[in-house]
């Protein structure tokens, strides 16, 4: 029988199929791109040549306070440190600079509420809300190097808390409004953060998701000194409980603070925020990503990918809770000057036509999305999209999963009319920026992300770190670093901290990335999934170890494993292997009630966004010899992949 996989320990895939579809850009398109294709060729050779000298052009492009002496201090790798003595704020550059000169009245935000409510902003208005914010802030004794935790979601607010807090030189902390209680309190604990900032609830789906609650859940036991101060932005409109003298509203606070405020003159690789992620290990750790490298990487990638023009409406449609919608749903579009939407509801509400509804009624240009969201609605059908306008649209974009040929050529048939480029950009929340992607200029391929951008060391080695030749399938790994590369956060966060050593020592000097890729003979990289014991279900990341963990907990659980399984709409759905405790279902209506029981305690846990596609039950599950969850078997058996007679267990 011929092997699906190339069983080799790196369990890497070889490539199973060709893609020899080429979609040729479209004459305009070339002849308008901020980036031509005579730009790109110098661009790919000055990067070549010369990449501090690439980078350093990038960052002459915004307004720093103090010029960098150094663009990559590289002492103490993998420490980098970019545009090191370098002074700059951020939020100058995707704001108070635009509000000085001619963009001050260009529209920055226009938020969609679920139930249709629009609220738009212009540069000069979100300005002068930062700034209110900004002062409320320092009033309430935030200062430089301190955290404030959000708990929001997407609201107007929420962009403005992220500014503000960086304006005064505070990190943020964005948690994703669908987590647990559990969740939001770890968070804020590993942040150590003195304010919080949530709203009283959102629409989401037809229906009031109440936020309070669970916030007051969360600070029940916080550590000292962490939340002192909640504001609440009062979204819907329901009773909250507000505890004096810790809970403020939102409007109450900002309303006495004047509209000028200065931004902190932050060293280049100061903090601008956290975000957690599963990594390599464990529970998801905090990654930091630093006011320089990450606004200089995003600003740049944001104009040459999206060819922003100041005439776009960009539309993002990815939670700002997740490094997608804080790179390029809140800064990028604001450094590059251009307008863009935020929508605070569900993608079905009030039916399948929503996106394209908004696409048509605010004109949007560029789309950026997922395969996952995509998958949803190309379920009912083309006849949604054909209902709309969409003749405005001229550049898409997907991230966050392997797209795959289907869904590619659905995006490019039924929303792109065949016309737009459909650009599969990919990156991590480590990497801070998009690293490969192709350009609207760049010949395209269905289920590619084309070749790494330029400044981009990309590669796809062996486990040895040698280069693999086309079609053979290995790990995909960067070999110099790059502006947008995250950072350690601050000791303060201790265990919660990812580090930096476990990307760039598992294959000594080169960042490993924890996907496996290759290549085909014109260089275009093909991804074919994480490497590692991490989950990606609908574009969000999970530890397999942190699922397990929460079906631990459960006192009717003696044993857990958990496997993800491809899925057609999210592309993995993660199943869990479960060994209850012996004679345990006997408290519950037999197998199918402690099976509910352990699905909602999960739930409880981690929050709604987590769910099982099944529980299976087994009295006990396979080990290696070493004692370790066979989760490969466990796989295998669910794909109906047959395992070699006599291979050995213990190298698993
Ligand atoms: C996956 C999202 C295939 C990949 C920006 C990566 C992709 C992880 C793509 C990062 C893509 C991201 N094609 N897979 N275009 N983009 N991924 O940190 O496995 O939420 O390692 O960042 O998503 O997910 P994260």
């Amino acid at each position: 029988m011929p092997k699906r996989y190339d069983e080799s320990k790196t369990g890497a895939l070889d490539a199973l199929h060709v893609e020899n579809r080429v979609f040729r850009p479209d004459p305009q398109t070339v002849i308008e791109a901020n980036v031509t294709p005579d730009d790109l060729e110098a661009a790919l050779a000055l990067a070549a040549a010369d990449p501090l000298a690439y980078w350093e052009r990038a960052a002459e492009e915004l307004e720093w306070h103090r010029r960098w002496e150094r663009v990559l201090d590289d002492d103490d790798p993998p420490r980098f440190r970019w545009f090191a003595g370098g002074r700059v704020n951020i939020a100058h550059n995707a704001l108070d600079r635009h509000a000085r000169s001619g963009n001050k009245n260009r529209l920055a935000l226009i938020w969609e509420g679920e139930a249709g409510d629009c609220r738009k902003f212009t540069y000069y208005e979100l300005f002068r809300e930062v700034n209110r914010l900004a002062n409320a802030f320092r009033s309430l004794g935030l200062v430089r190097g301190d955290r404030v935790t959000l708990y929001m979601p997407p609201l107007p607010e929420t962009l403005i808390a992220m500014l503000a807090a960086a304006k005064v030189g505070a990190s943020h902390s964005l948690v994703f409004a669908g987590f647990s209680a559990r969740f939001l309190r770890q968070r804020i604990n590993d942040a150590r953060s003195k304010i919080l900032v949530t709203a009283d609830g959102f629409y989401r789906g037809g229906r009031v998701i109440p936020l309070k609650p669970v916030v007051d859940d969360a600070l029940h036991g916080v550590h000292g000194g962490c939340a002192e101060t909640v504001l609440v932005v009062p979204r819907v409109g329901i009773d909250v409980e507000m505890t004096a003298p810790r809970d403020l509203f939102y409007h109450d606070v900002v309303r006495r603070e004047s509209a000028e405020a200065a931004c902190a003159a932050m060293e280049s690789d100061d903090e601008l925020f956290v975000l957690f992620t599963s990594g390599t290990t464990g529970r998801p750790k905090a990654v930091a990503h630093a006011h320089g490298g990450f606004m200089v990487g995003v600003h740049h990638t944001f104009r040459e990918v999206f060819d922003v023009k100041p005439t776009d409406i960009y539309f993002c449609t990815a939670d700002p809770g997740w490094i997608t919608g804080h790179a390029y749903g809140i800064y990028g579009p604001l450094l590059a000057g251009a307008t863009s939407i935020m929508y605070e509801g569900h993608p079905l509400y009030p039916q399948a036509d929503r996106l394209w509804s908004m696409v048509a009624r605010h004109g949007v240009t560029a789309l950026y999305t997922t395969p996952t969201l995509l998958r949803l609605l190309m379920r009912y059908g083309p006849q949604y999209p054909k209902k709309h306008d969409l003749s405005t649209l001229r550049i898409l974009g997907s991230v966050g999963e392997p797209i795959g040929a289907e869904t590619w050529l659905w995006l490019h048939k039924h929303i792109g009319r065949s016309r737009c480029p459909v650009l599969d950009t990919w990156w991590q929340t480590e990497t801070g920026m998009m690293m490969i992607s192709p350009l609207p200029i760049s010949p395209l391929k269905p289920g590619s992300v084309g070749k790494p951008l330029p400044g981009i060391a990309a590669d796809v080695v062996d486990a040895a770190g040698n280069s693999l030749p086309p079609g053979k399938g290995g790990f995909l790994v960067i070999k110099k670093p790059w502006p947008g590369m995250f950072k350690e956060p601050t000791e303060d966060m201790g265990e919660a901290r990812a580090c930096l050593s476990d990307y760039w020592n598992r294959i000594p000097g080169m960042y490993f990335a924890g996907d496996m890729a290759h290549r085909d003979e014109d260089g275009y990289y093909f991804i074919q999934g994480r490497a590692d014991d991490v989950l990606n279900i609908a574009g969000r990341r999970m530890g397999t170890a942190e699922l397990e963990a929460a079906l631990l907990s459960h006192r009717g659980v003696a044993e857990a494993a958990v496997i993800g399984l491809p899925d057609r709409i999210k592309g993995q759905v993660a199943k869990a292997f479960v060994a209850p405790v012996p004679g345990y279902e006997a408290q519950f209506d037999g197998e199918d009630g402690l099976r509910a029981d352990i699905a909602r305690h999960v739930r409880r846990e981690l929050g709604p966004i987590v769910a099982f596609k099944a529980i299976e039950f087994r009295e006990s599950l396979p080990h290696t010899r070493s004692g370790k969850i066979l989760r490969r078997a466990l796989r295998d058996g669910e794909l109906g992949v047959e395992r070699d007679e006599g291979e050995t267990l213990e190298d698993e």
